[in-house]
């Protein structure tokens, strides 16, 4: 049996995602447990933390207790409040909207470019208008949305960029473009702690204060370096760090993150190649990342109308596996008409949405769990 490979019965149910285990985890949890160590800023986050520098390439790297958390902490960082704008993509996960929310600023929710379901460069210009403060950005799939024309974009306006990369970790270039980024380690994602998150600074003026803001409102981490006698309370702040026990999971896990990464591409790359003559010949669009470029974080297909699509889940269902649609464009949901605006509506998206379903893919998948996919795949006769 290969490492990471779970012991299954025949005709168990594929789950959609399981997370990974890591060969070192229990061991390094047994540690932080047996030390008088077991709050934020250990040996464990020291060591994670570097390995994600040297992954993404980041400036500097913050662990934080989600990505949800890292992306509050990108609004304030940057000072967006009352009466200023910022735009993303419609078609993502609600903590981008969030993270403007919260600090009374408005969402301006643009359309994505299907080929990467990230978010349309065109779009973002003609969206930027007095009020805009920054632009939020995410790589769908890991699949780098149009950075030279985003940042090109984001600089002529002297506009901050911010990457949700939750699902792209370790594809070059991703986690750099922007002022701040971000990363998901919720145990859906490639790599996980549980829960968890990391906050990447692109900008190095704003490490002082994002090292701030994450302990509290407190200089602690400049007095645990020994750079001040004492700390205190000096800005607003929260307390965005994660135990040494999320990070001792999350340090196991990064150090077999290419092991991690063989083993989806192997069944991203099966579904890939095994579905393509099924899905020519019925209409269907295959996730096809430009230059080949993604995370094997995820892999969809584009059904060719949208009345297909819970009809094709429930026909996986029946055969035992379990796919899923994806995000609900924000802008048509309850709270993104509250705290959002559009410029018209975004086709792309919705249609993106209506059409799209994600296959099982996990790392340590069984081959016989992928082909039994492929094959319930293939079965599919739309009812007409
Ligand atoms: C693109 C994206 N950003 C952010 C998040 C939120 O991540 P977390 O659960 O770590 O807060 C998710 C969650 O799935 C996501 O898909």
């Amino acid at each position: 049996m290969e490492r990471g490979e779970v012991v299954v019965t025949e005709r168990e149910l594929i789950p959609f995602s399981r997370p990974y285990r890591s060969a070192k985890e229990l061991g390094n949890l047994a540690a932080v447990l047996a030390s008088d160590h077991s709050h934020g800023d250990g040996p464990f986050t020291a060591s994670a933390s570097s390995r994600l520098r040297e992954i993404t390439g980041a400036g500097q790297v913050l662990l934080t207790t989600s990505a949800t958390h890292a992306l509050e902490m990108t609004t304030s960082l940057l000072g967006i409040g009352v009466g200023d704008e910022v735009i993303l993509p419609s078609f993502t996960f609600p903590s981008a909207a969030d993270a403007v929310a919260r600090t009374g600023a408005r969402c301006v929710f643009v359309d994505i470019d299907q080929a990467t379901g990230s978010i349309d460069p065109a779009q973002v210009l003609e969206a930027i208008g007095p009020a805009t403060r920054a632009i939020s950005i995410m790589h769908y799939g890991g699949m780098p949305a149009d950075l030279p024309s985003l940042t090109s974009i984001a600089r002529d306006h002297g506009l901050p960029l911010i990457e949700d990369n939750a699902h792209g970790l370790g594809v070059p270039g991703l986690g750099t473009a922007g002022v701040l980024a971000v990363q998901s380690f919720h145990d859906t994602k490639n790599v996980h702690s549980g829960e968890g998150g990391a906050l990447l600074i692109n900008d190095f003026a704003l490490v002082e204060r994002a090292e701030i803001m994450r302990e509290k409102g407190t200089n602690r981490s400049q007095f645990l370096r020994g750079q001040i006698d004492k700390y205190s309370w000096v800005e607003w702040g929260s307390s965005y760090l994660p135990s040494e026990l999320n990070a001792a999971v999350l340090d196991s896990q990064l150090a077999e993150f290419d092991e991690i990464q063989r083993l989806r591409h192997a069944v991203w790359n099966r579904y890939s190649s095994e579905l393509a003559e099924w899905a020519d010949a019925r209409g269907v669009v295959l996730m096809d990342p430009p230059g080949g470029i993604h995370a094997a974080h995820l892999f969809y297909l584009l059904l060719p109308d949208w009345s297909m699509q819970t009809e094709f889940i429930d026909s996986l269902r029946a055969q035992g596996v379990q796919a899923t649609f994806h995000y609900v464009p924000l802008d048509t949901s309850a709270a993104g008409q509250r705290y959002g605006r559009t410029l018209r509506p975004l086709g792309q998206s919705e249609d993106f949405s209506r059409r799209l379903v994600r296959l099982p893919l996990w790392a340590g998948m069984p081959e016989s769990f992928v082909s039994r996919v492929i094959d319930a795949t293939r079965s599919f006769v739309p009812l007409r």
